[in-house]
């Protein structure tokens, strides 16, 4: 998919710039940036949900999968026929494995209104598995968990790109995130939002240590770009 030069306005607000952008084949796209910048309106553009005010999203994915930032489950279906609904033709046991995956094991009969907002949000995604698109689009999918949690669904989402072989836009405000996932890290700039930098990780995902030298070289700098400020580890004012 390539984005090039999206502008977005909401009412007088200029929210996306010029905004270019291209997700490779295969490959995991990480987006980060400031609350409020744009990143859900891009990936909302990406999906065709929203229309840009100007440039072109040219597209080559017929399936898109998308986690929206809150989940967005039907309340009146369990979690198991949540997840069945999207692909009626998954087994039962690939159903409960994906169920197992995201930790929801005997949660698989309750309904959303019985479930923590962390599992809700574990229940959409492993209904985005159970798609099997694409292109999968995900905002903030890892919020709501807490660590132990966040590393063991980086570590499954890996896994399942591998054996799915798809595109994945990652959108996370966690830093160690994206570096876990990414192949490439975009930064966005807010008022407005356009891309600030890209930075490429070439290492396999399935060889990343966040203590690598390579990657704590990669971390400094992207605080450095999100802070706008040289002096990285420190609260203290310019
Ligand atoms: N439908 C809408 N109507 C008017 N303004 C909107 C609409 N959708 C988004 N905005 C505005 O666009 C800006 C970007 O919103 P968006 O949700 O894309 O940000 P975000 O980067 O995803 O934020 P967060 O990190 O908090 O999820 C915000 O200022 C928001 O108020
Ligand atoms: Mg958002």
């Amino acid at each position: 998919m390539k984005l090039e030069g999206i502008c977005k306005n909401f009412e007088e607000v200029n929210v996306l710039h010029d905004c270019n952008l291209t997700v490779a084949d295969k490959e995991i796209t990480c987006i980060l940036g400031p609350s409020g910048c744009g990143k859900s309106t891009l990936l909302n553009i990406m999906a065709g949900i929203i229309k840009p005010d100007e440039g072109s999203v040219k597209e080559d994915k017929k399936k898109v999968g998308y986690v929206f930032q809150e989940d967005r489950l039907l309340p009146w279906k369990t979690v198991y026929e949540n997840i069945r609904i999207v692909n009626k033709k998954t087994s039962d046991s690939n159903i409960r494995n994906l169920i197992d995956i995201v930790g929801l094991k005997h949660f698989e009969n309750k309904y959303p209104a019985q479930l923590s907002g962390g599992m809700r949000q574990r229940c959409s995604i492993a209904r985005a598995f159970n798609f099997e698109s694409e292109l999968l689009l995900m905002d903030e999918p890892f919020k709501s968990l807490d660590y132990d949690l966040r590393i063991n669904m980086v570590k499954s989402l890996i896994d399942i790109w591998h054996k799915w072989n798809n595109s994945i836009v990652f959108v996370t405000h966690e830093i160690d995130e994206a570096i876990l996932l990414g192949n490439k890290i975009v930064i966005l700039t807010k008022n407005p939002c356009t891309v600030e930098t890209i930075i490429n990780i070439n290492t396999p995902q399935h060889l990343r240590n966040l203590e690598d030298r390579e990657l704590v070289g990669i971390r400094t700098k992207i605080i450095k770009v999100l802070s706008k400020d040289k002096k990285v580890n420190t609260y203290k004012s310019a």
